[in-house]
């Protein structure tokens, strides 16, 4: 099991954000986690990447517990995240902004090869894009940059935030054949993503959780 979720509780400014919240993911599974606006989607994934803190429950990744690690070195054991707001650096270049989590997790020359080997086969038009700057990418491009990102870290382990959100329907299906592509080339990788539509992500995840006022109200295969 990648990552064992049990039992977690969070709040926000006291309101209780998260309720009692279980989620398991294994090696090689995408799983959907669905939920309106407000339901609790980006408080779970901020709660696993530890910038939201967690004030029950336990969280293990590969059965070693998150609790004692600090939210930036998080990213440095294999889990990437793509935040809803994307929140590249816009005096940075594309390259660079990937690189951020390359230098943070002092990955090696090597690792740095075969991660940005695996973006550009993921995500062509990075590379084309490389040497522009951040804050000059439509919303579209900079979703591409911030899953590249994301994969930079992500190992083994990563999570996006609505990417489908905003995206108009050819960017949408741009983005969704980057999923499968790298679903493709890198089978063991375990993939949560967040959407409030339930349609859009059936065809690719291989589970679907849905997310009420904080709490799984539901959990089922897709096939
Ligand atoms: N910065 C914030 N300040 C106050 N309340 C917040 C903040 N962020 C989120 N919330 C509240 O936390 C709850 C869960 O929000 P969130 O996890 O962002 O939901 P989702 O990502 O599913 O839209 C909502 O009730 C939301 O209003
Ligand atoms: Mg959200």
């Amino acid at each position: 099991m990648i990552l064992q979720a049990s039992k977690l509780v969070a709040y926000i400014e006291g309101a209780k954000v998260l309720r009692e919240v279980d989620l398991d993911i294994r090696a090689g599974e995408t799983v959907a986690l669905i939920g309106r606006n407000g339901a609790g989607k980006t408080s779970l994934l901020r709660g696993i990447m530890g910038t939201l803190p967690l004030a029950q429950g336990s969280l293990l990744y590969q059965g070693q517990s998150l609790a004692a690690r600090e939210a930036h070195a998080r990213a440095g054991l294999g889990i990437g995240f793509a935040p809803e707001e994307r929140r590249l650096i816009g005096k940075f270049t594309v390259i660079e902004n990937m690189m951020v989590p390359a230098w943070a997790c002092k990955l090696s020359a090597q690792q740095i090869r075969e991660r940005l080997d695996l973006i550009y086969s993921v995500a062509p038009e990075l590379e084309q894009l490389n040497h522009r700057l951040g804050g000059l990418l439509s919303g579209g491009q900079q979703k591409m940059v911030a899953l590249g990102r994301a994969l930079m870290a992500g190992e083994n382990l990563v999570l996006l935030d609505e990417p489908f959100q905003g995206l108009a329907p050819a960017l949408a299906l741009r983005y969704a054949d980057s999923l499968k592509t790298l679903r493709a080339r890198k089978p063991d990788l375990a993939v949560l993503i967040t959407e409030s539509n339930p349609k859009l992500l059936q065809p690719m995840a291989d589970r679907i959780v849905t997310i009420e006022r904080g709490e799984i109200i539901s959990e089922e295969s897709s096939q």
